[in-house]
């Protein structure tokens, strides 16, 4: 609060509000291929249980050619590797944290009860492990993992520290879909940097950034800059995270090629849904699938943000493997509206450092919603920020809550696209929107519920609830 003060008529206040900062494009970095995270090592060779190592660890990383930069990552220099578990799975992991601070692992997208899921209550000390252990009990999906450290998430995401977590079911494996690790089921972790003239990537907020989050104005893929990615001419899965601070993307092709999302952030969708660009708020996912087989080998297209060239993707063979986009995936169980116990309101409201969620900000010391195991309750979230003081801003949050993947069942008063029908666990609410979840919780604890742009976050525009 009160970290600066802007009268009323100063002229900065519109072009800082209103305009995002601008991408750099035609960068080269030193990784000219898509790095691809390996797959971690599951440690238990009993069936039915894993065990993973992670270590948080201090990294320099080559982004640019000649050029080291400080980078925080998890069993590397940057970002993490991909652990895979079973549905089903009872699952350990050892976090291990070499740095000379204290962070947190946080689960995002996973039903675990209160004490695993790794939020601002669950610090790992300097030169300590933390070894949480949970039963996988959701559906196939792709989530993901990252620190969660009160006041500190997002400079330790941006420095690096993120991964992907994926599960497997049965519908998973018997789908006909892409499922070849880098091959044709591709990971993409998106990040956006802003390097100094040395490559560094100091975390320092000025004072757009304080406003609409942390921007950069270089993409990364994976970690690297303007990457390539060699396919076959045939059904391509991506899998995409918005890995993120603060930067919303709008994804499509360079020649608008049709592509079918087949899953949101909790799973698959019920059907495969025809688009030609799919928005991401940050910390959000999506599945699709791209047919490449009207392509030739040597044929190029990229991979882009609006109109900002991201990645090059080669056709660079044919394949003779017929492949179809399956247009039924799965059955989701919808919740019935008529069981609704409860209904409650997140109104999100202010801008900046004056972030609130219902006129509050995050206290550790306070409990702000109690709820009830296994029952169903329809949380309707707004946001009415709109810069206040006279200045007209659009100010974008993206609402997530922890344990839980809910249903979207109204946006704006209308149904919400089909591509938002399906499981979620964060959702972008725009100024003056509403949007109505169903949510039923199945695991006990504490749990937070914030929005997901990490410096609005930090500033407090985060509230916690606890599950009886
Ligand atoms: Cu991605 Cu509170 O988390
Ligand atoms: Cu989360
Ligand atoms: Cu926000």
């Amino acid at each position: 609060a009160g970290f600066f003060f802007i009268n009323r008529g100063e002229t900065f206040n519109e072009s800082i509000l209103n305009t995002e900062v601008p991408l750099k494009n035609s960068q080269k970095g030193k990784e000219t291929k898509l790095p691809i995270p390996p797959i971690l090592k599951d440690k238990n060779p009993e069936e039915g249980k894993a065990e993973f190592d992670l270590k948080v660890q201090n990294g320099r990383t080559e982004f640019f050619e000649d050029q080291k930069t400080d980078t925080l990552g998890y069993n590397g220099n940057y970002l993490g590797p991909i652990i895979k578990v079973n549905k089903g799975d009872e699952v350990k992991i050892n976090v291990n944290n070499t740095l000379d601070e204290s962070t947190t692992m946080h689960w995002h997208g996973l039903e675990v009860p209160g004490e695993m899921d790794g939020g601002p209550h669950q610090g790992i000390e300097p030169q300590s492990t933390w070894s949480p252990s949970f039963t996988i009990n959701q559906p196939a999906a792709t989530l993901w993992y990252h620190p969660h450290l009160l006041d500190k998430t997002g400079e330790q995401v941006y420095k690096g520290l993120a991964g992907l977590f994926y599960i497997e079911d049965e519908n998973s494996t018997k789908l006909d879909i892409p499922k070849n690790h880098g091959i044709n089921d591709i990971p993409l972790v998106v990040q956006d940097k802003r390097f100094t003239e040395d490559g560094d990537i100091p975390y320092e907020l000025d004072m757009r950034d304080t406003m609409d989050g942390f921007m950069g104005d270089t993409i990364l893929i994976n970690g690297a800059i303007s990457p390539e990615l060699d396919v076959k001419n045939e059904l391509v899965r991506l899998r995409i995270l918005n890995g993120s601070n603060a930067r919303a993307y709008d994804f499509n092709f360079s020649d608008n090629a049709t592509f079918y999302q087949i899953a949101s952030d909790g799973g698959f969708l019920e059907k495969s849904v025809e688009m030609t660009n799919v928005t991401l708020a940050p910390a959000e996912r999506a599945e699709i699938l791209v047919d490449f087989s009207k392509y030739k080998s040597g044929d190029k297209v990229t991979f882009r943000d609006t109109e900002n060239n991201i990645m090059t993707i080669n056709i660079i063979e044919e394949s003779t493997e017929k492949t179809e986009v399956p247009k039924e995936l799965v059955e989701i169980p919808k919740y019935d509206k008529g069981k609704i116990v409860r209904s409650r309101e997140f109104i999100m409201s202010g801008s900046g450092p004056m972030v609130t969620i219902n006129g509050k900000q995050m206290d550790m010391n306070r409990i702000d919603e109690e709820l009830k195991l296994n029952e169903l309750e329809e949380w309707v979230v707004s946001n009415e920020s709109s810069g206040g003081m006279g200045m007209m801003s659009s100010s974008p949050h993206p609402f997530h809550v922890h344990g839980t993947q809910f249903q979207i069942i109204e946006r704006n008063g209308g149904k919400p696209p089909l591509n938002e029908q399906g499981w979620k666990d964060t959702v972008m609410v725009k100024s003056n929107e509403e949007v109505k979840l169903l949510v039923n919780f199945k695991e006990k604890g504490l749990f937070m519920y914030h929005c997901h742009i990490l410096e609005h976050e930090d500033s407090g525009m985060m509230g916690q609830f606890i599950v009886k």
